[in-house]
């Protein structure tokens, strides 16, 4: 079976990564969160006060960023690493999530992830989601898919993750959050979040994470 490029596209916390990372596992291929690595220049700037409205700033910024997917055998699992510090985990706070969807839309941070991510690329075998991947990533890649789920099912899911880490959350900020972010993605100028038109959507509202990987998984045979 030729080995291809899979993107996964969507809405936040429409369980992208989950379904990702059990497709790459099945087929050994690379896993990449793309979402990590805008999260990852996000709290840099946060750190290094980076007025991000300020071109130059965030030019002067960037050349000082240097991100790399390390594989820990731990976890079992790819973390990203901000100038060679394990950042995985801090960069799941909501102080990051707040901020990531407007470092996100700009232009030159963009063109900084994305040439990464298409070097990445370069061998196929690989899985990655994000928000542009099928669109602008990966135009011509073999197999885009489309996720989406239910608002309140996608809240919920969110909630009960970031709870774990920090019981003083609330429903609410979450809830606040992923429709902040998602407004952004979707309205921003560069690359906003779209359906790829050759993308199938995969809607998991009512599908177990099994039920959604093994219709995955049919797509990728078909499109190998
Ligand atoms: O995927 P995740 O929710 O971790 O992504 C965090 C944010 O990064 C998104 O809300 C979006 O603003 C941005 N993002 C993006 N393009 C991608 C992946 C993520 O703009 N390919």
């Amino acid at each position: 079976m030729k080995k291809i490029i899979v993107t996964i596209d969507g809405w936040s916390s429409c369980g992208k990564s989950t379904l990702a990372k059990q497709l790459a596992q099945e087929l050994g291929y690379i896993y990449v969160d793309s979402g990590a690595m805008y999260r990852a220049i996000t709290l840099y700037f946060l750190r290094n006060h980076v007025d991000w409205t300020n071109p130059e700033e965030v030019h002067e910024a960037l050349e000082n960023i240097s991100l790399e997917f390390v594989f820990n055998p731990i976890s079992d699992r790819s973390e990203m690493h901000l100038n060679e510090e394990n950042v995985e985990y801090v960069i799941r706070d909501l102080v990051v999530a707040e901020k990531v969807s407007e470092v996100a839309a700009i232009k030159e941070v963009r063109e900084f992830a994305v040439a990464q991510q298409q070097q990445m690329g370069k061998g196929k075998g690989i899985v990655m989601d994000g928000r542009d991947i099928g669109t602008v990533v990966f135009p011509k890649a073999e197999l885009k898919l489309f996720m989406t789920a239910d608002n309140a099912v996608r809240v919920e899911r969110r909630f009960k993750e970031l709870f774990e880490k920090n019981p003083n959350i609330s429903l609410e900020e979450v809830k606040a959050n992923l429709e902040m972010r998602d407004y952004i993605d979707s309205n921003r100028e560069v690359s906003p979040l779209r359906k790829a038109e050759d993308a199938i959507i995969l809607d998991n509202t009512n599908l177990t994470p099994e039920e959604q990987f093994k219709k995955a998984l049919r797509l990728v045979h078909d499109s190998s």
